[in-house]
């Protein structure tokens, strides 16, 4: 889009434009000739999701936790969207000057955990007993998904449907992988999904959906959440689990990283045996594979990544064993 386009979006929030920053296609920073920044982007089309989305977040926001949504009370955050010629509506938030956490550092991992905690305690006010946009109970059918897509794409492998090094790779290994997928079928069966699910009453939380160090931001007032193209009502076991694979996938899943995270979530709000059994599920399934068999500019489909991706799927296993003793300490 041409950066006349985005002046125009923007200056239609009322705040007048001085220069424009893109961070990707669909966001831009936007600075004001008053000396002030915002957060441009450009939401799904989806209105009526996008309504609850602004309805909830301007309710949790009232309760306490820091996020990056717009302020009614101020002239530009007056109106929830604007639409560009095309017909996108986009979003204007005030911009976080800060720093993004660092899973090298434990204390920035247990600030995340306190903030997601808070984010869930106020969600659940926010939402007042009404589940608009729920996942729960879609686990079952999410997990046969990508085991079908899985097993496809290993099918194609055998059939020599890659390059030569990437069928063979999957030729070797496809099993290996599959049984992981299995193994979390086989846990999400045997955990309490389905009570947990017939409760979600009092077990579903407002869940932000895409939890991980770039999704928080760290500054001297605290930490604040952003980016909530995702949020919707799951488990709360949902976001933790999120917010542990970004944080950890490149750390060599060292356990301490978890920990820090779930210490700080656990200053705030109970984690029960059921939600450690519900992460654990979402960490069995070869995600990070999967990942790279999808190829994009992040994780590119060749044949290092594909081994980088298996050593972490080994790695999870004695990952797992450390959150069960973790989770037999402190489960409530
Ligand atoms: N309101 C904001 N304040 C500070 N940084 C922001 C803000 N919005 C976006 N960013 C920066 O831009 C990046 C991408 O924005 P985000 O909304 O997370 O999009 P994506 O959907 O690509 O994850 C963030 O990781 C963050 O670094
Ligand atoms: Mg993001």
């Amino acid at each position: 889009m041409s950066e006349e386009a985005i002046v125009s979006i923007a200056e239609r929030f009322g705040i007048k434009v001085r220069g424009i920053i893109k961070i990707r296609n669909g966001i831009y920073r936007v600075n004001t000739s008053k000396g002030k920044s915002y957060s441009l982007k450009r939401m799904s089309k989806r209105l009526s999701r996008l309504r609850w989305i602004d309805r909830v977040l301007l309710r949790v926001r009232n309760s306490g936790p820091r996020l990056a949504w717009r302020n009614p009370q101020t002239s530009e955050g007056r109106k929830p969207y604007v639409f560009s010629n095309k017909g996108d509506p986009y979003v204007l938030t005030r911009w976080i000057s800060g720093r993004i956490p660092s899973p090298r550092s434990l204390s920035d991992m247990r600030s995340c955990g306190v903030a997601l905690a808070r984010f869930h305690v106020a969600g659940r006010a926010a939402l007042k007993g009404k589940f608009a946009n729920s996942m729960i109970g879609t686990w079952h059918s999410t997990f046969i998904n990508r085991h079908r897509d899985l097993q496809r794409k290993i099918a194609k492998a055998k059939r020599n449907g890659y390059s030569p090094p990437i069928s063979r790779f999957l030729q070797q290994h496809g099993l290996e992988v599959l049984h992981y997928s299995n193994q979390a079928r086989a846990l999400l069966r045997n955990s309490g999904y389905r009570s947990y699910c017939n409760r979600a009453l009092q077990t579903g939380v407002l869940t932000h959906g895409d939890g991980g160090p770039s999704n928080f931001i760290l500054n001297a007032e605290g930490t604040h959440l952003i980016d909530f193209e995702t949020l919707c009502v799951d488990l709360r076991a949902y976001d933790l689990y999120r917010v542990i694979f970004n944080s950890c996938k490149d750390y060599h899943w060292d356990f301490a990283i978890a920990k820090a995270i779930l210490n700080g979530y656990r200053q705030v709000a109970k984690i029960r045996k059921t939600d450690y059994d519900l992460i654990q599920v979402w960490l069995r399934f070869p995600q990070t594979t999967c990942l790279v068999l999808s190829s994009s500019d992040r994780f590119p489909l060749n044949k290092s990544w594909l081994q980088w991706a298996l050593a972490s799927e080994r790695r999870i296993g004695s990952f797992l064993q450390q959150l069960h003793k973790y989770a037999s300490r402190h489960s409530s």
